[in-house]
């Protein structure tokens, strides 16, 4: 194909935007940007520094100072902060549970967003977050909305911890997912919502495969 088109997912936690990402982007040889294991990065790196969630503008110049990168490893991608592997360390619980307060902040935002731009601006890119057609690429050539019910998206975390052998508890997972969703949709600067023009796809009863190919079908391209 000769466009390279730009892909914006969008959704709440746990509705399968990093999973159909990942596929459509190797399906169409376009590179995949994860953009809230950017805001993970970051919100690690506060926590390491004991830097106040509160505190935009320490959270602004810290991430001033910060390098950023997503590589594309064999097994997935490989997220570098300052040069370092922290591709695991984002993920654990404490990152989770403040990284939507740290992400709130519009010295975090801004900076984000200039560099998501910066990532996508030759296109063949598909890119998911929470304001990627709202706000990063508001001319992305596909907009997408992913949801499911916040009960199956739990269960969908709670089987994704177990299989990694991880210890893992449905209801706790309900109420982090449930705040989280909460805040993200809440906030002043760049709230979750659907973009206009975007596609809405509730993935509550669809599969992986059958996501994915609705993707590609919404982009009019064949994977
Ligand atoms: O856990 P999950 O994969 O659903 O979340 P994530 O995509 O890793 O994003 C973690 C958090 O980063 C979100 O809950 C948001 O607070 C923030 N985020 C954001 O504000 N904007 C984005 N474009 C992406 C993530
Ligand atoms: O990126 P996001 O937080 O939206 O979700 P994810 O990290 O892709 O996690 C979704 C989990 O649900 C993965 O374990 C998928 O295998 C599973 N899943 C899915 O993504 N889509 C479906 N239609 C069904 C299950």
């Amino acid at each position: 194909m000769d466009r390279q088109l730009q892909i914006a997912i969008d959704g709440p936690a746990a509705a399968g935007k990093s999973t159909a990402a990942k596929i459509v982007a190797a399906r169409l040889s376009y590179i995949y940007i994860d953009t809230g294991a950017m805001y993970r990065a970051i919100t690690y790196k506060a926590l390491e520094q004991n830097i106040d969630v509160e505190d935009g503008k320490k959270l602004g110049e810290l991430l001033h100072g910060t390098t950023i990168t997503l590589e594309q490893a064999e097994n997935g991608q490989m997220v570098l902060l300052d040069g370092l592997d922290v591709t695991e360390a984002i993920r654990t619980d404490v990152v989770t549970n403040n990284v939507s307060a740290v992400a709130r902040h519009s010295e975090i935002r801004r900076d984000m967003t200039a560099r998501q731009q910066q990532l996508a601006a030759k296109g063949g890119v598909v890119m998911d977050g929470r304001d990627i057609g709202t706000s990063v690429l508001p001319k992305a050539d596909v907009k997408i909305f992913l949801l499911a019910g916040v009960e199956e998206r739990a269960k969908r975390r709670h089987a994704e911890n177990l299989k990694k052998g991880f210890s893992s508890d449905l209801e706790n997972l309900k109420r982090e997912i449930a705040a989280r969703d909460k805040m993200d949709m809440e906030r002043v600067e760049s709230p979750l919502q659907k973009a206009e023009g975007a596609i809405e796809i509730d993935t509550t009863f669809m599969t992986v495969d059958q996501v994915v190919d609705a993707i590609l079908s919404a982009a009019g391209v064949e994977g």
